[in-house]
């Protein structure tokens, strides 16, 4: 298994290129299963979680070419099965319910399990399409919805879901009337999906607030569309920029996207501005602790609490961190503590008391974003750390030791 080996104590300096985003991706490449014809997505990042919904899609007839251009054809469905084996590796797989039932009348399903971030239950996204008419039973750990034709339907979700929000979009695309998806996941990703089915001709409106229209359609032609750049990638890079006293061009990022860490991170102290396609992100002086709570968008990303964690464990003070969205996303905690970190976990939330300075060590990464934060207080550490497990990293960020290197740290990656 791959390890990541980091000398720390290098800052950052130069221009990294952001990729496109994986959470717009992985639904949009599902969505193809909602037309006949080709369809073409430009920007698709290369990483193991795109690797692995070609291939579910693949299982159930797609033929599909390309890396960071994919073109994609769903003419016949062979199979309406999305087995345990690809949904245990990647939850997202969740994402074929929706269309599958809408397109085909039938999907069926692994129950995702549990997985290192906590119990993350799907029951939203069922609930939904029973809103929509559909029959849904569960057997032998697979979900399985059948609707001859799904039925518009006055939707609340009891919580922002992000991939429920999408999966129920999908499906309402082709269903017969209208669906309104009320308490609507709000984040960028879920507007790139609405514009790439608007292209294949649904009709929506609403997409980026909390009430989405869906009126169906009968049928959805090919499109052609871009992914757009991966915010959370694109974070973590500017904390990179904060905790090792550099400064980095994020070439490509939408700033509008980044709008509530950019705010946190300049009352760290950062410096952060705008370029010509990207933001330039540099570090401030002494690192001021802020206090820090992941809300749904527009609130502070989940995605990047391990990483703001690593930045205020050398913050100079005191910061209160508090995952509100994922009950056990503290995962990364025991290994920044190994690193000489100082953390107190207290129920959801993690009091940080900044230290001078952290220790190189041996660690394990235990889920992608967790993996993210250990590479970045390895940056700054003294001596050398060694992350195992590193798959969790590939299946997020494309290529992470090579655009780390490219700004100046010493990290390799080793077989
Ligand atoms: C997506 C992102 C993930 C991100 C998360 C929150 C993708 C592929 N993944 O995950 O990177 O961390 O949003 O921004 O886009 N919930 C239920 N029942 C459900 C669905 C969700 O109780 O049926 C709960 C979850 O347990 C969690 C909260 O709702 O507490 C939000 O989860 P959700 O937005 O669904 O996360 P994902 O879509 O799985």
């Amino acid at each position: 298994m791959d390890k990541i080996v980091i000398n720390g104590g290098k800052p950052l300096h130069g221009n990294v290129q952001i990729s496109g985003a994986k959470n717009a991706a992985l639904p949009v490449l599902a969505s193809a299963l909602l037309t006949t014809g080709t369809n073409t997505f430009h920007n698709i990042p290369d990483l193991m979680d795109i690797k692995t919904i070609k291939k579910l899609l693949c299982s159930m007839g797609a033929q599909i070419e390309g890396e960071e251009t994919v073109k994609i054809n769903v003419d016949k469905i062979i199979s309406h099965t999305a087995s345990y084996d690809l949904v245990k590796t990647m939850r997202a797989s969740i994402l074929v319910l929706g269309p599958l039932v809408a397109r085909a009348g039938v999907a069926r399903v692994s129950l995702p399990g549990g997985c290192a971030i906590g119990a993350r239950p799907v029951n939203l996204h069922l609930k939904a399409l029973e809103d929509m008419g559909a029959h849904v039973e569960l057997k032998s750990g697979y979900v399985e919805a059948k609707a001859k034709k799904l039925k518009g339907a006055e939707i609340y979700f009891d919580l922002p879901t992000v991939t429920g929000t999408e999966n129920i979009m999908m499906a309402a695309t082709l269903a017969q009337g209208t669906t309104v998806l009320n308490n609507a996941a709000r984040e960028p990703e879920i507007v790139n999906l609405a514009d790439v089915l608007k292209s294949m001709g649904a009709k929506i409106s609403g997409a980026g607030t909390d009430v989405i229209t869906i009126k169906g359609v009968t049928s959805m032609k090919p499109t052609e569309a871009f992914i757009i750049p991966d915010r959370i990638e694109a974070g973590t890079f500017m904390i990179a920029a904060g905790m090792t006293h550099g400064e980095i061009n994020i070439v490509g990022c939408n700033p509008h996207h980044l709008e509530t860490l950019i705010n946190k991170l300049r009352d760290t102290g950062m410096k952060i501005s705008p370029i010509k396609n990207g933001l330039k992100v540099s570090a401030g002086g002494k690192i001021n602790s802020v206090d820090v709570k992941t809300l749904p968008y527009p609130g502070f990303p989940t995605d990047l609490q391990a990483q703001m964690m690593a930045y205020m464990s050398i913050g100079g003070g005191l910061s209160v961190i508090s995952e509100t969205v994922f009950e056990n996303r503290f995962m990364h905690v025991s290994e920044l503590l190994r690193m000489g970190a100082d953390i107190v976990i207290q129920g959801g939330n993690a009091i940080v008391r900044g230290v001078s300075t952290l220790r190189g060590a041996q660690t394990m990464a235990t889920d992608l974003r967790a993996s993210a934060s250990l590479v970045l207080a390895a940056l700054v550490a003294e001596g050398t750390t060694e992350i195992s497990r590193v798959y969790h990293i590939d299946r997020g960020y494309q290529t992470i030791e090579k655009k780390f290197s490219a700004l100046g740290a010493d990290i390799k990656r080793i077989k």
